[in-house]
């Protein structure tokens, strides 16, 4: 019988274990991500372009080459209210299965909103406040990022207003009461509270929304606003570098383990989660150390299997600058699939990067498949997944499968980026047998790509 570590469910670190620095993967990539580019000069954005949208703080951030980043005290202090977080050895699901691999997972749900995303957002709220902003405005899929920010706003003194992408608005009512209690604002999007909603439903009044519109809401509402700045849950450096909390607490608690992971695992949406648990070990894969790096992300939205590597707006109306990213195209809607938190049409600049060079794999999934895992995780582990982490899961059960088919053991780590307590409506309709698959045929990706080109190409 085992012992030990390697019987123990729970691996801990105490409070004063916290990280007290961020990781800057552009310190170590082999190649440096392409430069933003304004979408009306073609050339790179300097510091003033952004500065309407953001804090300086940040926006120095996101073009750091600095390999660490101290985090504020502030910033600490709130963190400490649920970090570090536990890291699990998944025992019963390894049972369930009958695999000779270990599992082990990093579980954000612990946190008040429920994911990973406080991590950053009471950063960015700490930054803005910092340099006089009172207000954010903000896009929410699922709702984590929504609550996230509330929260963070709520903690730091700062209102917030949040555009939820409408076909979340109405799956998930008890997420929108959440974020009206921590005292946010929040309307469904496309709204009529902006030019580029009120187009959107002038052509589509029946418009699902996606995170593409949403954002284009949040960021005209920030533009015309003195008082308000901008705040992005994922896709860009500095959203990343404030998650690599996640993956720095992991790599002691896999030593408290004894364990260190064959492969590293997580969803993507943006690829925020993703990249916090995942960067600080490409740091070590970097340096030469051997780990298999898989993204997960829905067949319904396959940004980084299928879609292409070119520069492309953020957002659907064209508004932020131009980034180089896998992308599907700025105005490809994707089907409203329960995962809310994935139906972005792009990934983020610093992920796609590390892609394109090899070091991160990506494997894409049908949602029936995915429930069927997070209930297999739910009915071993106990926790119920929310339904974009449970792509994670999935992606763990696999390579757990495919490792007992090639008679191997293997040690393998995914991010729980959060529980699905407020998407119990997905879990009824998979369970009714009512969730659709959406295969995405080529000739939607065709059709949604001719958006951007006549756009620059990468180098
Ligand atoms: C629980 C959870 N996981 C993952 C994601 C995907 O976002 P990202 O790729 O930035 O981690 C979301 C987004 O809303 C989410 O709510």
């Amino acid at each position: 019988m085992a012992t030990g570590a390697a019987q123990q469910t729970k691996f801990l670190l105490d409070e004063s274990q916290l990280p007290r620095r961020w990781y800057n993967i552009r310190a170590d990539m082999p190649t440096a991500p392409q430069p933003v580019l304004h979408p009306g000069t073609g050339q790179p954005v300097g510091p003033d372009d952004l500065a309407p949208l953001f804090p300086m703080a940040l926006i120095q951030q996101e073009v750091s080459e600095e390999p660490e980043i101290a985090i504020p005290d502030e910033v600490l202090g709130i963190l400490s209210l649920w970090r570090p977080t536990p890291l699990y050895r998944a025992h019963r699901l390894e049972d369930a299965l009958g695999t000779r691999s270990r599992i082990f997972y990093k579980y954000e749900g612990v946190s008040p909103p429920g994911s990973h995303k406080p991590n950053t957002a009471v950063a960015q709220a700490y930054y803005n406040k910092q340099e006089g902003r009172t207000r954010l405005a903000t896009e929410t899929g699922a709702g984590q990022w929504g609550s996230a920010l509330s929260f963070a706003c709520r903690l730091l003194g700062l209102e917030c207003k949040v555009y939820m992408v409408r076909i979340s608005y109405e799956q998930k009512p008890s997420r929108r009461s959440m974020i009206h209690a921590w005292g946010a604002e929040i309307v469904p999007s496309p709204s009529e509270d902006t030019n580029c909603g009120r187009a959107v439903l002038a052509e589509h009044p029946d418009s699902p929304g996606s995170l593409g519109i949403a954002i284009s809401e949040a960021v005209e509402d920030a533009a015309g606003r003195e008082d308000t700045a901008y705040s992005l849950g994922s896709v860009l450096n500095h959203v990343l570098l404030h998650q690599t909390v996640i993956g720095q607490e992991a790599i002691a608690q896999m030593e408290l383990a004894g364990a260190f992971p064959d492969v590293v695992i997580g969803c993507v949406g943006g690829g925020s989660n993703f990249a916090g648990l995942a960067f600080p070990f490409l740091r070590e894969k970097i340096a030469g150390r051997d780990i298999d790096v898989l993204a997960c992300e829905p067949a319904a939205c396959p940004t980084l299997t299928r879609g292409v590597f070119a520069y492309d707006f953020g957002d659907t109306s064209k508004l932020t600058p131009l980034v180089a990213m896998h992308t599907l195209g700025h105005d490809f809607v994707p089907a409203p699939i329960h995962a809310g938190g994935l139906r972005y049409h792009g990934a983020a600049p610093l992920l796609s990067q590390l892609v394109r060079d090899g070091l991160v794999r990506a494997e894409a999934y049908l949602q029936n498949d995915v429930f069927a895992s997070a209930l297999t995780f739910a009915g071993s582990e106990g926790i119920l997944p929310a339904p974009e982490s449970a792509h994670a899961i999935h992606g763990a059960i696999r390579a757990a499968q495919q490792a007992d088919e090639a008679g191997e053991e293997r040690t393998i780590l995914f991010n729980l980026s959060g529980h699905g307590h407020f998407d119990m409506s997905a879990y009824d309709n998979y369970l009714a047998g009512k969730l659709q698959d959406v295969a995405l045929d080529e000739a939607e990706i065709e059709r949604a790509l001719l958006a951007i080109e006549g756009l620059p190409t990468p180098a």
